[in-house]
């Protein structure tokens, strides 16, 4: 493996070296078929005529979104322009909260495709299943075990890794939101490990995919199902064989005559129903004409609900629990309205501290659109964006721009999202895209929340954590994987300490 990047830096410093006498100017115009109908102020950071900006890429890669994070400060608007090989792979990515708007919300919105089309008929669905489904988060994280697993943890005595605790039963919750499995009907342990690393390998490769132009090499290895190619296929075949098992399982159900109330039960009903109004319903229906279509569908809606509920509470309260740890000051003040808040209030101080969590840790670090658009569009920012580009935020370099959160961004202040009152204080979508914004923003907020203040209070209640590893200091922030999500490298390990006032519970 260290021999073909080591065979791809030779490659590449060959090239380099062929166009070092060449000056490298900021701002440089790119190799594009079409003409320019509008300058652009977007910074383009130091790129090569020809292999564009992959060399500082590669060299980057370990430490991306914080490579990002540097270009977008260096840029005067706040968005920048980047490229691979021979102008392949166009992106403009902005941290101005004036672009997010565009981007998401405002006059931009349907320039920009992510490609899903059946957003528009299944929106209300969901929304309806997932308030629907708040109340019963309430009791769940005795039900899923998180706590008793804590517990014999903390007797023993011996570390434990936080993030892979939290990510199982984060998958334990989403699958039992989502699709009704409860503690009888879920995966062995092995299974569930084995489930857990093809999402990963799958959601890794298909990441830097998306962050890399196609070549050759990637078709033909697909071709011959080698490497890469092959990991990802193998990932996806795990995949597919859970989410089919779950839908034949529902739909043995169903044969039985049991009326579930989960989501996947509500898509089921709803592509079954034969409605004369020309509704939504009948409209999701008829985009699948076949009951091969029709499962392959519902395999899609497991697979997005997993993809959208697995990680990111799981990976936003590890990082939490990490910046108490290397903040006891507001650790104190969560623990203390944790102790005195019934499990209904509103926990502001909680709510703040999870959202300046994910300021600085956003569960989706970046994330991208590509523009349909006939012609060029320029961003609020001066950005132009032309037809096929990528068109980025990063949520990530958003919560560290000094313009964007002043000069203590770099610092976990949850009290900046509390009001004279006490009162949590949200602030524009734009501004904190972490759960994006406009149309397709998150359906799962709010179920998010409930979970991740539930799970914050009742582990901040029963067990002060010690960091073992990474070790707890501001200054030397854990790494992360460089994926989709904000996955901490090497998970974080705690020695769990019971409180003693929490004995009796
Ligand atoms: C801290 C937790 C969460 C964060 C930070 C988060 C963030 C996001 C983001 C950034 C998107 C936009 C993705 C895109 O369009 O590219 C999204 C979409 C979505 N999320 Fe969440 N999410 C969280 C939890 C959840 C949960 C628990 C669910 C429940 C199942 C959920 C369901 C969804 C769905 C269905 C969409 C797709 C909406 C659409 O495309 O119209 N999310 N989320």
């Amino acid at each position: 493996m260290e021999g073909i990047h080591l065979a791809a830096y030779v490659l590449l410093f060959f090239l380099l070296a062929v166009f070092l006498l060449r000056p490298r100017r900021r701002g440089a115009s790119p190799p594009s078929n079409h003409p320019r109908t509008t300058s652009t102020t977007a910074h383009c950071p130091y790129p090569n005529p020809i292999l564009g900006n992959t060399l500082d890429f590669i060299r980057n890669r370990h430490r991306f979104f914080d490579w990002y994070t540097d270009l977008l400060r260096a840029s005067p608007s706040g968005a920048i322009e980047a490229w691979g090989p021979l102008g392949a792979g166009h992106a403009v990515t902005t941290a101005a909260p004036a672009d997010v708007d565009h981007l998401l919300r405002a006059g931009g919105f349907a320039g920009y495709a992510k490609g899903g089309r059946f957003r528009d008929a299944t929106a209300e669905l969901i929304g309806d299943g997932l308030f629907a489904a708040d109340g019963r988060l309430w009791s769940l994280q005795r039900k899923l075990g998180l706590l008793p697993s804590l517990d014999a943890a903390a007797a023993s005595g011996r570390a434990v890794d936080l993030q892979a605790a939290l990510r199982r039963f984060g998958f334990g919750a989403i699958c039992h939101v989502a699709f009704g499995v409860d503690g009888d009907t879920r995966l062995e342990e092995e299974e569930e490990e084995a489930l857990f690393e093809a999402f990963d390998v799958a959601l890794e490769i298909s990441f830097r995919r998306a962050l890399t132009p196609a070549t050759l090499v990637r078709r033909l290895t697909k071709v011959l199902d080698v490497g890469r190619s092959r990991r990802l296929r193998e990932a996806v075949d795990v995949i597919d064989r859970y989410a089919m098992s779950v839908v034949e399982s529902k739909e043995a159900r169903h044969g039985n005559g049991d009326a579930d109330d989960d989501l996947l039960s509500r898509f089921m009903a709803a592509m079954g129903e034969e409605e004369e109004d020309g509704s939504s319903s009948e409209e999701l229906g008829a985009m699948f004409p076949t009951p091969a279509a029709k499962r392959r569908f519902l395999r899609d809606v497991v697979v997005t609900f997993v993809l959208a509920g697995k990680d990111t509470t799981s990976l936003a309260l590890t990082w939490f629990f990490w910046l108490l740890a290397a903040n006891p000051r507001c650790e104190r003040r969560a623990h203390q309205e944790a102790t005195t808040s019934d499990a209904k209030g509103k926990m502001h101080y909680l709510h703040a501290a999870l959202t300046e969590a994910m300021r600085l840790y956003p569960p989706v670090p970046f994330n991208g659109r590509v523009a349909v658009r006939d012609d060029a569009d320029e961003l609020p920012s001066g950005a132009v964006v032309r037809e096929g580009w990528y068109a980025n935020y990063s949520a990530y370099a958003m919560g560290r721009m000094e313009k964007v959160w002043g000069e203590d961004c770099m610092e976990f202040v949850p009290e900046r999202w509390l009001g004279e009152g006490g009162e949590f204080v949200p602030v524009d979508a734009a501004r904190y895209p972490v759960f994006h914004a406009g149309p397709r923003v998150c359906l799962g907020k709010e179920m998010a929340y409930v979970q991740m203040k539930t799970v914050a209070a009742a582990v901040l209640r029963r067990f002060r954590l010690e960091v073992v590893a990474p070790v707890a200091s501001v200054e030397a922030p854990p790494g992360y994987e460089m994926t989709a999500t904000m996955k901490m490298k090497g998970g974080l390990w705690v020695r769990l300490c019971r409180r003693e006032e929490s004995a009796d519970e």
